[in-house]
């Protein structure tokens, strides 16, 4: 019997199923609040029969932004303007969960408040990083990323607080729960990273619990704001995305992340698995030692299909599967994978920026029926 398609209690929630849309950028706001609209309400409800989504990326502050036209989650505006997606998600009996975005230094000055230097760990550029901002000309491209500068030890502190304003906001935004992203070689991992974080103080250098204490304040003290059974992180282990690069004690790393978050009853954790967007798989056996060391519910992306995501969960690897561009033209894949109707391609070409062409108007199966006379 399909494992994939029961129903799943995930805290307090009912989840339809364990089908869940990855959280993906899709860079289509374009307005100057940087606000979710009524097309980001439209994009998501078509989705809603998937058991759980998690949005896109949602910077939570100006100086979190790496992308143009991603929305925020940092004014009033824009918790308005998410209101609109999470009563639609919820019309429709869809579950839905904000991802909180800190990009750190994968961000160009353009993007950063009067045009300063974007943030990190350690004020070292990401060797080949490109980020989607303004080029000398003023306009819009894939251009390389700034050079960031050390965050003071109050900086970080404020960061925090960013973290725990945007995580309020996705609760009055009706949001049912937030993903810290902690994955992809964003700000976090900027700070987990030993060969990028050679700070001297309690937030880096080689201890593995001052590399990992960025993550893990933030976790407890969104937690504390929302509720653990509301909080969730990100993770990509052993990721190579964004410049990473690896260090000594990795998988150690990793496991005590896996344990300390162990004993915070979170909603979730999400392993994200890079193989399909660019670098590496998470090796062979790992999301095993994962599992063993962490005991909440695990979620993991990135490749599967319907057979890969029913292995996972058949073995008891993981407890939900989340897919990314599948779901971008394939608004009902709950219902394909269900019918094993087949899937529409997905097409590069239209995931970032643009209008609704490519975003709303990818149509739902229409499955023939002969008719007999
Ligand atoms: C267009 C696009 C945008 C993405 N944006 C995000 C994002 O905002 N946050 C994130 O954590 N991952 C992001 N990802 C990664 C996906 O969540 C997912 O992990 C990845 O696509 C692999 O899953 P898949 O093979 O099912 O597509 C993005 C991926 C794609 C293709």
């Amino acid at each position: 019997m399909s494992k994939l398609l029961q129903p799943f209690k995930l805290g307090q929630m009912e989840l339809a199923n364990r089908i869940v849309m990855a959280p993906m950028t899709r860079a289509r706001i374009n307005n100057k609040q940087d606000a979710a609209d009524a097309a980001t309400a439209l994009y998501y409800a078509q989705r809603s029969s998937a058991g759980l989504i998690i949005t896109e990326g949602s910077q939570i502050s100006t100086q979190a932004q790496g992308f143009l036209f991603t929305p925020g989650i940092y004014n009033e505006s824009q918790v308005k303007g998410w209101q609109a997606t999470t009563k639609a998600v919820h019309d429709n009996n869809g579950t839905i969960f904000l991802q909180l975005w800190h990009v750190g230094r994968m961000s160009h000055t353009s993007l950063q408040p009067n045009g300063q230097a974007p943030v990190s760990s350690v004020a070292q550029r990401a060797e080949n990083g490109t980020c989607f901002a303004f080029d000398d000309q003023g306009n819009p491209g894939v251009i390389s990323v700034s050079k960031p500068k050390a965050l003071t030890n109050e900086e970080i502190q404020l960061i925090k607080l960013d973290f725990v304003q945007a995580a309020k906001n996705a609760i009055e935004a009706g949001f049912d729960g937030v993903e810290i992203h902690g994955a992809n070689g964003y700000l976090i991992e900027q700070f987990i990273n030993a060969t990028l974080n050679t700070r001297t103080d309690i937030y880096g250098g080689q201890s593995i619990e001052d590399r990992t204490r960025l993550a893990l304040e933030i976790v407890d003290d969104i937690a504390l704001a929302i509720g653990a059974e509301r909080t969730s992180i990100r993770l990509a282990p052993l990721g190579r995305f964004a410049g990473m690069t690896p260090f000594n004690q990795e998988q150690e790393t990793w496991l005590h992340l896996a344990a300390e978050l162990s004993k915070r009853d979170l909603a979730y954790v999400h392993l994200s698995d890079q193989e399909t967007i660019g670098a590496q798989a998470i090796p062979e056996g790992f999301t095993e030692k994962f599992r063993a060391a962490y005991n909440g519910v695990l979620m993991i992306a990135g490749g599967f299909d319907k057979e890969k995501a029913e292995q996972y969960l058949q073995e008891g690897k993981v407890d939900l599967i989340a897919f990314g561009r599948p779901f971008i033209s394939n608004p009902d894949l709950v219902e394909r994978i269900k019918h094993n109707w087949p899937l529409t391609a997905a097409d590069p070409a239209i995931f970032y920026g643009g209008d609704q062409q490519g975003y709303t108007d990818f149509p739902n199966y229409v499955a023939h029926t002969t008719t007999i006379s």
